[in-house]
């Protein structure tokens, strides 16, 4: 019996327009990054017009655009407080440098967030989850170029001063860490693009998140926006006290976007990091003054862990994202990715012992192939297990002092995947019925797994 979760605590789940949408050209959506990946955020860009519409499997997603209310009433009959989703940016501003956003875009929104109100689903908004304009890439050059910041604040103050009465939970850029490994989806540059090419855009990208911040709080008093990165925690493969710093250095490239975001200026490691590295990038005063505006709380994702040592030798096990070499004690799924529950307690920590300010695990969960029985049902005891083992050590977080706000699983429902865009990797408790040929009926339907969080939600925990 888990006794550690806080009444307050934000139960859910997590999900992102480009993934579960679909209606990729309705009512004057633009097109975005994502719909120029089709096959993931590793495979090809694509040409898009009007021609192909609706042959990639993310067209249609999971039709969310037109199913939601079914969606948010199952959600609520999980007893969830929380769903995080995203905008798509390109709904309000089709080709992102627009003087006036896209009405039919805003009104979406307004529709979703008051059927969620209807259940008391509090939103927890992401403004940018892996998908930009492609008009901004186009037509400017993507996040390297400047004026991007002013694009996206432009943004970020329309939807905060339409949906202030709405929405008091807000995340800047999705997993904004992932541009190191992944530049087009997450800054809208070439995948060849030079160190400092990156660097650059990201550093923009920074400055456009301190401005959001900074917005949120003047329109929206009452609100809290953290920022969100992928955490990808590392152990030292070895004690072997080069194996122990090279952790530490891993650690330090993507913690090094949280100590911006929280502690509002670029760490000393950094700046050794960049003139080893030939980086050069520009950073004005007035951006250093902007960064100044540190967010709230902090979020994270968290699927796995991995190690870190000098021996170059050993291979490495990919995540959608990173790759790390694996850790000998730990079981993978289906796709490789390490299986780690304790990780999470230990980041937790280590993030909290960093900061010391609130945490929100916004994204946990196993990718898996559901096979219905004879039935139809779907017994995912597999999903069960490993949700439970890492709320477990949630529980434990708590109970070593740290303050976590909610946990929302990746995926509550079957959506396409990131970084492969399959329909078969499932992460949710709801089944829908679309294969990756994009066959099927939509049809939703509970898993096992369903009930299990149902009854997780409805103890506040103590059902672990
Ligand atoms: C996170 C992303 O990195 O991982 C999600 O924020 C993504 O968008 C999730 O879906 C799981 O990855 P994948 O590739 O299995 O969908």
């Amino acid at each position: 019996m888990n006794q550690a979760f806080p009444d307050t605590f934000l139960w859910g789940g997590a999900t992102a327009a480009n993934q579960v949408e679909g209606a990729y050209l309705t009512d004057n959506k633009g097109l975005s990054s994502s719909d120029l990946q089709p096959q993931g955020i590793f495979g090809p860009t694509v040409e898009r017009n009007s021609d192909n519409e609706n042959v990639y499997i993310k067209d249609m997603a999971i039709d969310f655009y037109h199913r939601y209310p079914e969606d948010i009433a199952l959600f609520a009959e999980m007893g969830f407080k929380c769903l995080r989703t995203s905008i798509a940016w390109t709904r309000i501003f089709p080709n992102g440098d627009e003087q006036q956003p896209n009405e039919s875009g805003l009104a979406f929104y307004d529709r979703l967030f008051d059927e969620m109100k209807k259940y008391n689903i509090e939103p927890l908004i992401t403004l940018s989850h892996y998908e930009m304009p492609y008009g901004l890439i186009k037509n400017y050059g993507g996040w390297g170029n400047r004026q991007l910041i002013d694009f996206f604040e432009n943004y970020a103050k329309t939807v905060f001063t339409r949906y202030k009465d709405k929405v008091k939970h807000w995340l800047t850029f999705n997993e904004i860490n992932m541009s190191l490994h992944a530049p087009f989806t997450g800054v809208g540059l070439p995948p060849d693009s030079s160190k400092s090419e990156i660097y650059q855009a990201i550093h923009h990208q920074l400055v456009a998140s301190a401005k959001a911040v900074k917005a949120c709080r003047d329109i929206i008093p009452d609100a809290k926006i953290g920022n969100m990165l992928l955490g990808g925690i590392v152990y030292p493969l070895t004690c072997k006290p080069e194996d122990v710093l090279k952790a530490h250095h891993e650690n330090n490239s993507w913690l090094f976007f949280g100590d911006v975001q929280v502690r509002g200026r670029y760490p000393g490691y950094m700046q050794r990091y960049f003139q080893e590295n030939n980086i050069s990038i520009t950073i004005t005063d007035e951006d250093k003054q902007w960064l100044q505006n540190t967010v709230d709380f902090i979020s994270f994702s968290y699927y796995m862990s991995g190690c870190a040592t000098t021996d170059e030798t050993l291979s490495t096990a990919k995540g959608n994202i990173l790759s790390m070499v694996p850790n000998p004690y730990l079981p993978s799924s289906e796709w490789g990715w390490q299986v780690d529950p304790q990780g999470l307690r230990y980041l937790l920590n280590v993030l909290y012992d960093r900061y010391q300010k609130p945490l929100f695990i916004v994204e946990n969960g196993l990718g898996a192939k559901d096979l219905p029985d004879t039935e139809g049902n779907i017994n995912d005891d597999y999903r069960i297990q490993y949700l439970n083992d890492h709320l477990v050590q949630v529980g434990e977080a708590i109970k070593d002092g740290v303050d976590v706000m909610g946990y929302t699983s990746w995926g509550p429902i079957d959506l396409v995947s990131a970084s492969s865009a399959e329909m078969s990797k499932r992460y949710g408790f709801i089944y829908v019925d679309r294969n990756d040929n994009g066959e099927g009926s939509l049809e939703r339907r509970r898993k096992k797994s369903f009930h299990w969080y149902q009854s997780v939600i409805s103890s506040n925990g103590k059902a672990l």
